[in-house]
């Protein structure tokens, strides 16, 4: 049976900084409010207006090709996990094909919000599974700044761009992908979406001018759903695995919020150096918050390593994979 592995990791977050003072100036919130309720203390903005999503993915395969010595015509195939598209119609996959001159490739878009990454690191690893694809390029990637409204202090302090990469190959030893667990709540959508410039809401006067275009949250439900599902998918990812804490040597959690985090791994019985966690430097990156650490943090991951992966996101989307490094 082959086993997808992670073989190559790579990373980008845009050069511009907006820290919490830089939004004091801009809504009604301190410094202190927002590092004591979410731990985010700046995050990264996109803000040459001539990029998009599309380029953040590219500079992150770059990265990615660069420090792994790969070029890009060796890439059989594209997963690209964003809620954020240069376009509706028209997958930002095949921007970034173009772009990152993967020419042997074909790709498309995967959209399931902070969960995007690993909902597209399971469809990657099956390629990899069935013997389709040697060479498997998965993206998580969003330019939140695009969707989020800077006059909004329940929303705008929480987002920030940017992009990370994996390479999946086959494994060679007993590491790689072993597990996955996901879960899918369509109730979720009365808590957290962009409201219009769907099919349901398509844009009009009346949806400008009600602001739908924007990210809309009820924190409160989705802080609890994620602590709540993120739990529970480690719980049954380590009880179906006979995975006790102390077997498992990393958790990579989806950075959405300090407190979150926290409460997660106190329902796991991990501490808190167990989990890898980068929310104060960049916030949440949405689909990108768990390739980043994996960024972030490489060197610290050894072989033999058991690692958890686990995130929440709208729809309500949810789970958790595990992984052997
Ligand atoms: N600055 C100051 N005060 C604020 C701010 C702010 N930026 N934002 C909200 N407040 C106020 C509220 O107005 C409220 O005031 P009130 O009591 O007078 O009404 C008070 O602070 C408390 O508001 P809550 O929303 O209850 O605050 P909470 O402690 O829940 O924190 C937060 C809000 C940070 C949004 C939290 O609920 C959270 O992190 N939720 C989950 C986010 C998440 O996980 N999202 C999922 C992924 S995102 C995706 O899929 C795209």
């Amino acid at each position: 049976k082959i086993t997808a592995e992670i073989t190559a990791i790579g990373g980008f977050v845009p050069e511009t900084v907006l820290d919490n003072k830089a939004l004091e100036q801009m809504v009604d919130t301190s410094d202190e409010w927002i590092i004591s309720r979410t731990g985010i203390q700046e995050r990264r903005i996109l803000s040459d207006k001539s990029l998009a999503t599309s380029d953040m993915a590219v500079f992150a395969i770059q990265n990615l090709l660069e420090t792994s010595g790969l070029n890009a015509d060796e890439i059989e195939c594209l997963v690209l996990a964003t809620s954020t598209p240069d376009h509706v119609l028209a997958p930002a996959a095949s921007m970034v094909v173009n772009k990152a001159g993967l020419k042997n490739a074909w790709g498309f878009d995967l959209n399931s919000a902070c969960s995007g990454f690993l909902y597209a690191l399971s469809i990657g690893s099956s390629l990899v599974e069935s013997g389709r694809h040697k060479k498997v390029l998965v993206v998580g990637v969003d330019q939140m700044s695009a969707i989020v409204n800077y006059k909004d202090r329940n929303t705008c302090i929480l987002f920030g761009d940017g992009a990370g990469a994996v390479l999946l190959e086959p494994a060679q030893g007993d590491t790689g992908i072993k597990d996955h667990y996901f879960k899918t709540d369509g109730n979720g959508v009365n808590y957290l979406s962009v409201p219009a410039g769907g099919s349901l809401y398509p844009a009009s006067q009346e949806t400008l001018d009600q602001k739908k275009h924007y990210v809309f949250q009820d924190g409160r439900t989705v802080f609890k759903a994620a602590i709540k599902e993120m739990s529970n998918s480690c719980l049954e990812i380590m009880q179906r695995n006979n995975l006790a804490s102390d077997d498992v040597q990393w958790l990579v959690p989806h950075q959405a919020n300090l407190r979150i985090i926290s409460a997660v791994s106190h329902a796991l019985d991990f501490p808190i150096e167990k989990v890898k966690i980068n929310i104060q430097r960049y916030g949440n990156t949405t689909a990108a918050t768990i390739p980043l650490c994996l960024w972030d943090f490489k060197d610290d991951f050894k072989p033999g390593d058991n690692v958890l992966l686990t995130a929440f996101g709208a729809g309500f989307t949810w789970g958790c994979t595990y992984l052997r490094w």
